[in-house]
């Protein structure tokens, strides 16, 4: 396959501040609220994730990208489950990155899935399991926060979405490896987008290479944090908010001197959950700016889209 490289586009250096959050401070709720108002991104800090299975993590995904391709390429091609390299999505997206993406629910009913688990050795299955369980956990509480600060009843509706094993999450390790090239130039590894599911939460090492995009269009570099967590609205947070939440874009170019290796958990709902304004944050009907779809409609929807388009459209009235 021919990978025309892509023109990098320029980033314009903005001093803000990426919001940092206490997730053990349940005062912290509020916090969370403005963060995902206005830049639709935040940093957790004291997460209670061991230090020691961030380590594991980190040490098995380096062995699986590191083994031979055509050992790599037995839990491949991604469909969209299973290892990749380069496309991202089915719609000839590519990238700077390998990856591997599995259901984080019943993620041994999908044969990609099943495929990656028999290529790599039980230490890892058995920290991809626990380490999927923590980020459901983190999720599930970001969630929780959100309800009590702006109220949202039931209990647990959003919140719910995620715990349910019948929801729809999946977990993706990426690695942008470094150039062998000293004459190299920077690269998209990852290009824009936003997550569709409700909120995701991303592990990088130190490497930098994310950015984010603010309102006005303007990209901003996150600097990199190995001990702490990084936290997404996706479309279907902004939908449920009638967006008063923004789905952040993002993406992230290859760093030239140093491999980045990324873990993102997408927090998704069942399949077959109702998505649409909430109505005990939007009284009035004609002020829903989304009608509902099902996630599975949704869904189907991205997988026929290219990686940056805008999908939100699908759901404007
Ligand atoms: C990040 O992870 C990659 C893959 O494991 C490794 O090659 C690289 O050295 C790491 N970079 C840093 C700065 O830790």
């Amino acid at each position: 396959m021919v990978v025309v490289s892509q023109p990098v586009p320029k980033c314009k250096r903005s001093s803000v501040l990426i919001p940092v959050v206490d997730l053990a401070d349940p005062t912290s709720k509020t916090q969370i609220v403005k963060a995902c108002e206005e830049l639709g991104f935040f940093k957790v800090v004291n997460h209670g994730v061991r230090p020691d299975l961030l380590t594991k993590m980190e040490e098995e995904a380096t062995k699986f990208f590191a083994l031979f391709q055509s050992l790599k390429d037995k839990a491949g091609p991604a469909d969209p489950f299973g290892y990749g390299s380069k496309r991202i999505g089915l719609k000839g997206d590519v990238g700077c990155v390998e990856h591997i993406l599995l259901n984080a629910n019943n993620h041994l009913s999908s044969t990609k899935s099943t495929a990656v688990f028999r290529q790599i050795p039980a230490i890892f299955r058995e920290a991809v399991e626990e380490y999927m369980e923590e980020m459901k956990g983190m999720s599930s509480k970001v969630l929780e926060m959100v309800e009590e600060a702006l109220g949202i009843e039931p209990k647990e509706k959003l919140s719910r979405l995620v715990k349910v094993k019948e929801s729809d999450s999946c977990f993706r390790m990426n690695y942008y490896k470094e150039k062998e090239e000293t004459q190299a130039k920077e690269e998209i590894g990852f290009g824009e987008h936003t997550d569709p599911q409700l909120i995701s939460v991303l592990r990088s090492n130190d490497t930098e290479g994310l950015q984010i995009c603010l309102k006005d269009g303007t990209w901003v570099p996150v600097p990199p944090d190995h001990s702490s967590f990084f936290v997404f609205v996706g479309d279907t947070l902004q939908v449920m908010t009638n967006g008063r939440f923004k789905s952040v874009k993002h993406r992230v170019l290859t760093n030239i001197k140093r491999s980045r290796l990324s873990m993102i958990y997408f927090a998704g709902p069942p399949l077959a959950e109702k998505i649409a304004p909430l109505a005990c944050l939007v009284p009035k009907q004609e002020d829903y700016l989304y009608k509902e779809l099902t996630w599975s409609q949704y869904k189907s929807y991205g997988y026929k889209t290219k990686l940056g388009d805008y999908r939100l459209g699908l759901f404007e009235k």
